[in-house]
């Protein structure tokens, strides 16, 4: 694993002594260094943060020991707390003082989860892709960890863009993609999206970011149900290969949990998927989104 210091290079006025950021992997991550969450962080470190998550796109800080307060104080930094999309009626019963925050669990209380998304394997996507202002960032944390499993994998959608051969880009650039989500469903198989009941959007296929200004793709085999304006061969033919291209593995950092760990990763550059885990280990993750802009 690469130990360099970037911000070190990059910010050598900002870096505050003992804040380091190491990167996780070629394509995408960092983990950063010397911050504990629950105290008070200053405008030089919260800069290095920001740098670094603009950078690396998806940010890790270790050994964490976080209430759900530390935890929305340190995602309020970075905006406003979005909202859950899914209906009050349809959630899990949590035990949360934020109604913002999801826990993601498997864990059952007379029969009942406790969480969302609670079991197995789950296929890559951007958080609220389906919503008209998707998930901007996402903070999650580790409670309890499965021994083996259960790992988040993150994709660098500017770097799947960028390989796109030329033809392919033409074809896509300008084009509009609906994204739809069965809630619960892992997969696209299992994603039978009803139109009249399930939420659905129709965004761009290829966004560009609104801070880095640079274009990312902005599909996944989970959501992304079929192109606008094609026909539907065509569009079903060209979404599975977008899929196969952007799910090769030098696109990919593989996270594997610890407990106290938070991750904060973008929405709108990056996606995410689960990898299955036995149903026999406990798992539970407490989650927050901030709030995100009109993809364009
Ligand atoms: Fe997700």
């Amino acid at each position: 694993m690469p130990s360099v210091s970037s911000s070190a290079a990059s910010h050598p006025a900002a870096a505050p002594r003992g804040v380091d950021v190491h990167p996780l992997s070629p394509a995408l991550g960092a983990e950063i260094r010397g911050v504990d969450l629950t105290r008070p962080i200053d405008e030089a470190t919260f800069s290095v943060i920001a740098d670094a998550w603009r950078e690396h796109l998806v940010i890790l800080f270790r050994d964490q020991v976080l209430s759900e307060e530390d935890q929305v104080r340190f995602a309020q930094r970075f905006g406003a707390l979005q909202g859950r999309p899914r209906p009050a009626s349809m959630r899990a019963e949590t035990a949360v003082k934020h109604p913002e925050i999801m826990l993601v669990s498997n864990i059952r209380e007379n029969g009942k989860p406790i969480g969302s998304l609670p079991d197995g394997e789950m296929q890559f996507h951007s958080d609220m892709c389906y919503i008209e202002q998707p998930a901007k960032g996402t903070f999650l944390y580790a409670i309890e960890i499965p021994s083996v499993g259960g790992d988040t994998h993150f994709l660098n959608m500017y770097a799947a863009y960028d390989a796109l051969p030329a033809e392919i880009k033409a074809k896509i650039d300008g084009r509009q993609a609906v994204n739809v989500f069965q809630y619960g469903s892992t997969s696209r198989e299992g994603n039978n999206p009803d139109f009249d009941e399930h939420p659905h959007y129709t965004h761009p296929m290829v966004r560009t970011h609104p801070d880095s200004r640079r274009k990312a793709l902005f599909v996944n085999r989970l959501m992304t149900w079929s192109i606008e304006g094609m026909e539907d061969a065509e569009s079903a033919a060209l979404l599975d290969a977008l899929f196969d291209h952007i799910e090769q593995p030098k696109f990919i950092y593989e996270h594997k949990w610890r407990v106290g760990d938070l991750l904060l990763w973008d929405n709108r550059c990056t996606l995410h998927a689960r990898t299955d885990f036995s149903d026999k280990e406990r798992r539970l993750l407490r989650r927050c989104v901030i709030q995100g802009d009109k993809p364009y």
